[in-house]
């Protein structure tokens, strides 16, 4: 069968999996299975940017703003709320746990005695503070087995990843959450039209036609995971049409919330958008300095909406229950 220009079913016919991919889909499906068996909640973050190569052997790329801190944060908070966390991330973006401490902020924490071979490394007695209850928590994630990292780098990648997840987290039902916070490329260079080699300025300035990228939320409620509760994102700079845009979303796919944001903002400001409401959720200025997330009440008023719309059934098991992974 030919599947039609344009359509998710021929971008997935065109584009090869990643060569990871089926590492990367057992990785999900023992992952899901185990917490399916203990009657755990899932949470699907997605964060950071894809890209968009503009050469198969890429040396350049279209790339987005995205650090990728809404979906570090909020993973920690489901964590915190007992939901198991697929961490479905780009490469080098934020993750979480780690995000607190990037850059010089680690090195700063730490110490160092010089005794030739016998040298050792300390952190600061002022930053065991800092670093004690982020460590605390990570080890506690890991040990019990509550999070999987997957990662992807470009816009195909994300695609396939994304599709394979949900292979794996259909079997939860309603206890499935899909928190879509990635931002995904709207435009690509069809594979047929991406040279091999890196372009040569030789040949002058390219002209470079991006087309429009199939938007996978219609497959992905309607076909991949239609009890789930999904959780996309709207992202816009025109404030004007945030929450129209976010709106004609949730009437377009039937999905349970829109979280609305717009880029200067968004580290203070969302507004939760569901079929009944909007709630906008502000941090202060004392807040903002003092380093809050607003991923904190982003993420608890998500949860509370969950347990409401599948009641009971989505508070059976603490996550303690479930042991690690088995070694890789
Ligand atoms: O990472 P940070 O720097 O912390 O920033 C966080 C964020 C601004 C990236 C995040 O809060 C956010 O808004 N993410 C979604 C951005 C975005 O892609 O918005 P959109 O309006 O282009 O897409 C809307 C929804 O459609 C998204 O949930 C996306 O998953 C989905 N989509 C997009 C493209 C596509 N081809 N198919 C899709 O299904």
């Amino acid at each position: 069968m030919m599947e039609e220009e344009g359509s998710w079913e021929h971008f997935f016919a065109v584009h090869l999996p990643p060569t990871d991919f089926e590492d990367n889909r057992s990785l999900l499906k023992e992952f899901c299975e185990r917490h399916d068996r203990h009657g755990h909640k899932i949470v699907l973050v997605t964060s950071g940017g894809t890209t968009v190569p503009l050469e198969h052997n890429t040396v350049r790329f279209v790339d987005n703003f995205s650090a990728g801190k809404r979906g570090a944060a909020s993973a920690e908070y489901f964590l915190e709320h007992g939901y198991a966390v697929i961490f479905m991330h780009r490469q080098k973006s934020l993750e979480p746990f780690t995000r607190h401490f990037t850059g010089q902020k680690l090195l700063d924490m730490l110490d160092i005695q010089e005794r030739g071979p016998n040298t050792t490394i300390t952190v600061k007695p002022d930053s065991v503070d800092v670093l004690a209850p982020v460590l605390l928590r990570y080890k506690a994630a890991h040990s019990a087995g509550a999070i999987l990292h997957v990662a992807f780098t470009t816009v195909s990648e994300y695609f396939w990843l994304l599709r394979a997840a949900c292979e794996s987290l259909s079997a939860l039902g309603p206890r499935a959450v899909l928190y879509l916070a990635a931002a995904v490329s709207d435009f690509y260079v069809p594979k047929d039209r991406v040279p091999t080699h890196k372009m040569q300025s030789g040949s002058g300035a390219p002209v470079i036609q991006l087309h429009l990228v199939p938007k996978m939320l219609a497959p992905l409620v309607n076909l991949w995971m239609p009890s789930a509760y999904v959780v996309s994102f709207k992202l816009e700079t025109d404030e004007n049409l945030l929450i129209p845009k976010a709106r004609a979303a949730l009437d377009k796919y039937k999905h349970k919330m829109v979280v609305a944001n717009m880029l200067q903002t968004r580290h203070h400001r969302v507004v939760l958008v569901t079929p009944e409401s909007s709630q906008e959720i502000l941090l202060t200025r004392e807040e903002v300095h003092a380093g809050a997330d607003i991923e904190s009440p982003l993420v608890a008023s998500i949860v509370q909406l969950h347990a409401a719309s599948c009641g009971s059934d989505v508070t059976r098991a603490p996550l303690a229950d479930c042991g690690p992974a088995p070694p890789r």
